[in-house]
């Protein structure tokens, strides 16, 4: 069976590969993605295709990959496919929940500190030279212990931030779709009283709003104009999900009028494209997509979505199929 590798990845996950029988690993050894007509061009004949959320998988490259049974996305997010194609051509598509769950969690608080504390401009300003020592008026922040932290998403990132929260003593509340069950894990007696609240009384009431949910049509911009004008004057927004779930020209607009107090982000609208005026923003601290980047996890998303390629190519079922629908569409 051909499989194809979009993009240099972790070594665990060529080792995964390559201890699987029956593979023809091809891959595309240079760390940058391919364009999508090379795309098309080396997963022609694969049978299995392992990428990563920089590749567009749509209708149109798999109707021209048509030998393709298996998409195994090196991510949990998995809005850069075409899921419902997928299914309709009996692809099974699989992600890799789990493994980034602590790094993630960790960098959303690693923003939401470096925002509130305003630690990018410190940097700069003492990168610059132009720091002429400690003033007690210098480069005053927001509070961080004590306030309260809005998650939009309960799933297992923000389960993770909420634990994290609860030794930053801060309250926590959110907003799912659906009622998350209690988890004694994420729930812990330190910490008995996180919320489940409306959109509109979390985004009123917060201090800090993090995004965690998935991106899809119902999540497009579901931090608008409309509802970052809800926000208090002295709120941050973090995102770590996805870019498109906020209006990132109206995001720059209210940080430019103050209407909310500084924007912590790791994923961007149109990445690796800013929307005009977010990065001359001094209230913004800016990261390029690095949630999952440790050495550690980005090694054991390599390693499970080579293992989600090899045990689907073969016919074993696991928890990360994404759209198993597919397989009833097989002959
Ligand atoms: C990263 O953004 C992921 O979805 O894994």
């Amino acid at each position: 069976m051909k499989v194809f590798v979009s993009r240099s990845i972790p070594p665990e996950g060529l080792t995964a590969l390559e201890a699987a029988t029956g593979l023809e690993v091809s891959r595309n050894s240079q760390d940058q993605g391919l364009s999508p007509a090379e795309l098309i061009k080396a997963s022609q004949e694969a049978e299995g295709l392992l990428c990563l959320l920089t590749d567009k998988i749509d209708a149109n490259f798999m109707a021209a990959c048509p030998k393709l049974k298996v998409i195994s996305n090196m991510a949990v997010g998995f809005n850069n496919i075409e899921v419902e194609a997928a299914t309709r051509r009996g692809i099974l598509v699989t992600n890799t929940p789990g493994v980034l769950t602590g790094a993630t969690a960790d960098l959303t608080f690693a923003l939401l500190l470096a925002v509130a504390r305003r630690l990018g401009e410190g940097e700069r300003l003492v990168r610059s030279g132009g720091w002429e020592g400690w003033g007690p008026l210098q480069l005053l922040g927001g509070e961080v212990s004590g306030k309260t932290l809005g998650l939009i998403g309960m799933g297992r990132i923000g389960k993770a931030v909420a634990r994290r929260a609860a030794g930053f003593d801060m309250k926590v509340q959110y907003y799912s779709r659906h009622r998350v069950a209690p988890d004694p894990e994420s729930d812990p007696a330190s910490n008995p009283a996180i919320r489940l609240v409306e959109l509109e009384e979390l985004l009123r009431t917060s201090d800090f709003v993090s995004l965690h949910a998935p991106y899809n049509p119902e999540t497009h911009h579901l931090i608008n104009a409309e509802r970052l004008s809800w926000l208090k004057p002295s709120a941050y927004l973090i995102n770590t999900s996805r870019g498109p779930l906020v209006d990132e020209t109206a995001l720059v607009a209210a940080l430019q009028t103050q209407k909310l107090a500084g924007a912590g982000l790791d994923v961007y609208e149109l990445e690796p494209k800013l929307a005009e005026g977010l990065a001359e923003l001094e209230n913004v601290v800016l990261a390029p997509h690095l949630g999952s980047a440790t050495h550690q996890t980005r090694g054991e998303m390599a390693r499970l979505a080579a293992t989600n390629l090899v045990q689907s190519l073969q016919g074993q079922r696991h928890p990360n199929e994404v759209n198993p629908a597919a397989l009833d569409k097989r002959a």
